[in-house]
């Protein structure tokens, strides 16, 4: 088979590539490892950026979330015997944000993608890429049968494990690194959630309030990367999250039985550069942040809009100006989100091995925004999420 752009990793990166390429009737294909239920069912982010949103938004994806999600003002954080901070989105930048969820986007971009007759290849084994520099190929193994896909460029978009990273030659390549000595805990249960996502700083740990619908909350807790799945049952995470909540939060919660329950370890990382010959990386594929700031998805959607633009440039207008400039102008925006992940995750979760000092630097990090306008405008800018560049 041929085709111009052969797109590994069906996640929301891979999909939402594929949609504007077909729209822009780029012919692309999608070859993904797991399922389309497996895929579906990952619970993962919950938090639109303005961009996220207007990204959907202008390529007919935005229906159930105008529909069904909710608009935000903004952000809470509250903390152990201090008053509650609110990142105030509408006051300081004019827009908001979406309560709205991956796994719903993942369901609208499959079926899209579908209904426009799109190539979709799902429970590809053995996945390789080849020749990255040169006549670039993808191969894969699908019912016993080897498959090859030659294409102009590959665009990796297969997660932190898939293996387009690592088609560039280790000397071709820097990473940078920051891995986390805890985790979060997460739950999944049908009850209505709290008003506001909720970060709440206690000197036991972090906890947190998400949620997804009128009838589905999501709420997590900070939890030693030692500890396993099995040794949360419900009643010890409501507890936890009860006592690291303050009270008139905690009196909100309407607790139930967890339909889903996950561990996620948190990390940063980013590899450089996202170009290599013909191969581009977007989403977590080539960089991971922590969840604190709800910045993954969103970056994976600002890659593929910064890639896609390349693309089109590069296929309908004949230029290669954004092609040549993604790497750069992607890294940026990389940046600048694993910047604020990194901050809000060190301002709100218990670090094992911290001494009183950086507990009062955390104190004081509060204590600015609480007081000053300049840093809550900054913080409100950055959790909103940067403009994307032209
Ligand atoms: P992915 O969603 O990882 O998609 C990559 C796809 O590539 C997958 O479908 C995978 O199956 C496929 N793939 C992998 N290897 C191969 C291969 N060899 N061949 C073919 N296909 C392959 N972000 C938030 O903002 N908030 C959250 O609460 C949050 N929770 C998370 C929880 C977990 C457990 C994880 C892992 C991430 C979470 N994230 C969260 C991050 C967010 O979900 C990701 O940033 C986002 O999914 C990135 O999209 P992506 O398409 O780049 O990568
Ligand atoms: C979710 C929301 C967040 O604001 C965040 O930082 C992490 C996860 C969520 O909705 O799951």
């Amino acid at each position: 088979t041929r085709t111009k752009v052969a797109i590994v990793g069906g996640g929301p990166a891979g999909l939402m590539l594929s949609h504007i390429l077909g729209r822009n009737g780029i012919d692309n294909i999608v070859v993904e490892r797991q399922s389309i239920d497996h895929v579906a069912s990952r619970i993962r982010a919950g938090v639109l950026e303005y961009g996220t949103a207007e990204l959907l938004k202008q390529h007919g994806l935005a229906e159930r979330m105008l529909r069904e999600g909710k608009p935000k003002d903004g952000t809470l954080i509250v903390w152990e015997n201090r008053p509650d901070f609110f990142i105030d989105l509408t006051r300081w930048t004019g827009r908001q944000m979406w309560a709205w969820g991956q796994t719903y986007i993942q369901e609208d971009l499959h079926r899209a993608l579908i209904a426009s007759g799109a190539q979709l290849v799902h429970e590809a084994g053995d996945v390789a890429l080849h020749d990255v520099t040169g006549n670039p190929s993808l191969t894969y193994e699908k019912d016993g049968v080897r498959h090859r896909i030659d294409c102009d460029f590959i665009c990796g978009c297969d997660g932190f494990h898939g293996p387009s990273r690592h088609a560039i030659p280790k000397d071709g390549r820097r990473e940078y690194e920051r891995v986390y000595p805890f985790a979060w805990l997460g739950i999944m249960v049908e009850c209505p959630p709290l008003e506001n996502f909720t970060y709440a700083y206690h000197s036991d740990g972090m906890a947190m309030a998400a949620q997804r619908n009128p009838m589905l909350s999501r709420y997590y807790v900070q939890v030693p990367l030692s500890d396993r799945i099995e040794d949360w049952p419900d009643d010890r995470f409501w507890e936890t999250l009860l006592r690291r909540l303050p009270d008139h939060l905690a009196g909100q919660v309407r607790t139930g039985p967890s339909i889903e329950k996950s561990m996620a370890p948190l990390r940063s990382f980013v590899s450089e550069p996202l170009r290599w010959g013909r191969l581009f990386l977007a989403g977590d594929a080539s960089h991971i942040v922590p969840p604190t700031g709800a910045k993954g998805l969103n970056l994976a959607f600002s890659d593929v809009f910064y890639l896609s633009r390349a693309l089109t440039t590069h296929y309908l207008e004949g230029s290669d100006h954004y092609l040549d400039t993604y790497s750069e102008m992607a890294l940026r925006r990389i940046w600048a989100a694993e910047n604020i992940s990194w901050r809000l995750t060190k301002m709100l979760h218990v670090f094992p091995d911290e001494t009183p000092f950086d507990q009062k630097l955390r104190e004081s990090d509060y204590d600015l925004l609480l007081r000053s306008e300049a840093a809550q405008q900054a913080l409100a800018h950055e959790y909103l999420g940067l403009p994307f560049e032209t």
